[in-house]
């Protein structure tokens, strides 16, 4: 089976089974007050609609819905037909209406060490001025809001207040570039854009309004910006267009009444990279993804109501930010750590004395930043008294073994399980975890499909593999939290995810995997043309065009590299085009800057090496595999398809 060998993360160096994989059992205490029983899988396996009917009951609805699961238009689920809801209300009011409203939703803490705590009642304010504020700038459901900003409590207000309106928000990376703000603007026409003046980022003020103007700067959709205040740096103010944060939403009025929508209203669009230069916005609607959202948080967190302090390190800008920052958490009366900044700003201590600070209990991040953290030492960590933390949970790429056992032993007191969750943008909620109290873990695993999920590792002809083989991971049920669609391409939806298997209706993930002797499931990583860097998704072919996009490019071709630390780095090998002179690290650093500016600087490549041929296929296809072989210093396997082996001489010249 090939699908294992062209895995692409790190993981075929780090998170392979051990030879005698060590294995971590749930302590009785744990196992005595866990969230999660064996009557969860007992449930779902008898009746798997019936136990997702089950986990719906968290949720307040104002109409109740009259089926589970609508199938008949697959691959377009409609779940909890006929129910209404507001996601908003399921948020905010309903854990004031219980009378916890005193209770801190958030505890904000800036970058500059300024700290603001939210109670729900704050956050209820908060919300109604915002969605009053939107309301009078003639946002009416359905319409799209772009929101561009930093962690900070506005940018959930925001969400929130978009979903309390029926309002689909858009949310772009605030380190994303102006040209990357700007597709998603259109491709979504968004009305309205919010955003700030700027961010604090290692100690400094770095401008974001000044993209956002590039942004929408003849963009037809966009009607207003709406600008947080929240560096005071200066800006400029377009007459009629922009808004000040504190001229409208801190002025309106702070009581509104919230409307339900149907199940499937759509809740948010939300970007990512695929095999095709062009992101796709995943679309993900109400009544199914809250519901899944705030399952997996309860169950897979263990989260526990008024006594713990959970913090999830991602930012808005990304799935995890959505689903287990403001959706999940917040839907369970969560009291969480919301931090605007880097984790060595001012210095490596921030994360652990935040988590001193506050008590920490649930700790959630990538194991990119475990990786960090063991960089630059456990003497760091140990500097703290870390007692509180009692769960850890990681997210975004294999983790590796070595990776796993420091951050139970370091960050955990050797005694918090660790929960590897797997899942992606477009399945809106953890897919593949332990469940904390029942799963006796296996360092690197991710060990199982979680109650009421299902899932296979097949090959090309849909053949279920046996344990210790490598194969495709697909999934063979629709599940609540399930994308809807691809905003505005849903033959593409179809084609990407739906036609490798058509006859079996599977939903193709993209990730190769494999079942241990034991039936443990490893995640082996991505089996098409995107990498994984530091947890980011990001397509090949998105950085090779921003690369040919350089006036002095012809071709680029572009793979991802293991790397210690960010899990993939980005490697690119270009051709200039005829007459353009290469000048060495500045053509190298021109490069790298425009790659910064088109997409981001984290889609920045590693490593650009100019050469004068790439490799090809005979049919004309750039042998990526290949290239990757150079990248990581492998010997080259068979090259005999190649138009002209010879190329490999002289990429290696260099
Ligand atoms: C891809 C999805 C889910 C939120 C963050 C990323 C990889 C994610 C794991 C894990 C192994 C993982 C997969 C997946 N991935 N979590 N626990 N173990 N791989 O969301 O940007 O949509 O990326 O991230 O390759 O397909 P995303």
């Amino acid at each position: 089976m090939t699908s294992a060998a062209q895995a692409n993360g790190s993981t075929e160096k780090s998170a392979q089974p051990d030879a005698v994989p060590q294995v971590y059992p749930p302590s009785p205490e744990f196992t005595a007050t866990a969230n999660a029983g064996p009557e969860l899988q007992a449930e779902a396996d008898a009746d798997r609609l019936a136990f997702w009917a089950k986990q719906a009951q968290r949720l307040h609805w104002h109409a109740p819905f009259t089926e589970v699961l609508d199938w008949s238009d697959a691959p377009v689920a409609k779940w909890f037909v006929g129910g209404r809801l507001n996601v908003a209300f399921n948020c905010v009011d309903r854990h004031v209406l219980e009378g916890n409203g005193d209770r801190v939703a958030i505890h904000f803490e800036g970058e500059p060490g300024d700290t603001r705590d939210l109670t729900y009642h704050d956050l209820l304010t908060e919300v109604s001025k915002a969605a009053n504020t939107f309301s009078d700038l003639g946002l009416v459901p359905g319409d799209r809001v772009a929101i561009y900003m930093p962690m900070i409590p506005e940018a959930i207000v925001t969400m929130l207040a978009c979903a309390r309106l029926g309002l689909t928000h858009s949310v772009v990376f605030a380190g994303f570039s102006a040209s990357a703000l700007r597709s998603r603007i259109d491709d979504a026409e968004a009305k309205l854009v919010v955003t700030v003046d700027g961010q604090w980022r290692r100690g400094q003020a770095a401008p974001l309004k000044p993209s956002v103007d590039d942004a929408v700067e003849g963009a037809e959709s966009v009607r207003n910006v709406l600008v947080v205040k929240r560096t005071g740096i200066d800006v400029d103010m377009a007459e009629g267009r922009d808004l000040w944060w504190h001229d409208t939403v801190e002025k309106a009025s702070d009581t509104h009444e919230p409307k339900p929508f149907d199940s499937e209203h759509p809740l948010f669009i939300l970007y990512t990279s695929g095999t095709t230069g062009k992101p796709k916005g995943i679309i993900h609607t109400s009544g199914g993804y809250l519901t899944q959202a705030s399952y997996t948080h309860h169950n897979v967190f263990d989260h526990k109501v008024g006594q713990d302090v959970y913090w999830c390190t991602a930012d808005i800008g990304w799935v995890t930010g959505h689903s287990y920052i403001v959706y999940g958490p917040l839907s369970n009366g969560v009291t969480q750590v919301v931090y605007e900044g880097t984790p060595n700003s001012p210095d490596e201590h921030r994360h652990f004395q935040i988590i001193e600070k506050y008590g920490v209990s649930i700790y959630y991040t990538a194991p990119t930043l475990v990786r960090t953290f063991m960089k630059w030492g456990r003497e760091i960590p140990d500097a703290h008294d870390l007692s509180s933390i009692r769960l850890l949970g990681s997210v975004g790429e294999p983790i590796n073994p070595e990776a796993w056992k420091w951050f139970r032993e370091v960050i955990g007191g050797n005694t918090a399980p660790i929960v590897d969750t797997w899942w992606q943008t477009e399945t809106g909620a953890i897919m593949i975890s332990p469940l904390p109290g029942i799963t006796a873990t296996k360092p690197g695993s991710a060990m199982a499909p979680l109650p009421g999920i299902s899932a296979k590792i097949v090959d090309d002809d849909a053949k279920e593999l046996g344990n210790g083989e490598s194969g495709y991971l697909v999934l063979d049920k629709p599940w609540p939290a399930m994308l809807r669609g691809i905003w505005g391409d849903m033959d593409r939806y179809r084609d990407t995810y739906w036609s490798r298997y058509p006859e079996q209706g599977w939903y193709f993930a993209g990730d190769g995997a494999k079942y241990d002797e034991d039936g443990a499931l490893w995640v082996l990583g991505r089996v098409d043309d995107v990498m994984n860097v530091s947890g980011h998704r990001i397509s090949t072919s998105e950085v090779e065009s921003a690369l040919v996009g350089h006036h002095g490019v012809a071709e680029a071709a572009v793979v991802g590299a293991a790397d210690e630390t960010t899990g993939q780095g980005i490697v690119a090998f270009v051709i200039l085009r005829e007459g353009v002179e290469n000048t060495g690290d500045d053509l190298i650093a021109e490069l790298k800057a425009e790659v910064a500016r088109e997409i981001s600087p984290i889609a920045k490549p590693r490593q650009i090496t100019v050469v004068p041929e790439l490799p090809k296929t005979r049919s004309g296809k750039i042998m990526r595999r290949l290239l990757k072989d150079i990248a990581e210093g492998r010997d080259l396997g068979d090259t005999s398809t190649l138009v002209d082996p010879k190329v490999f001489d002289a990429i290696r010249g260099k």
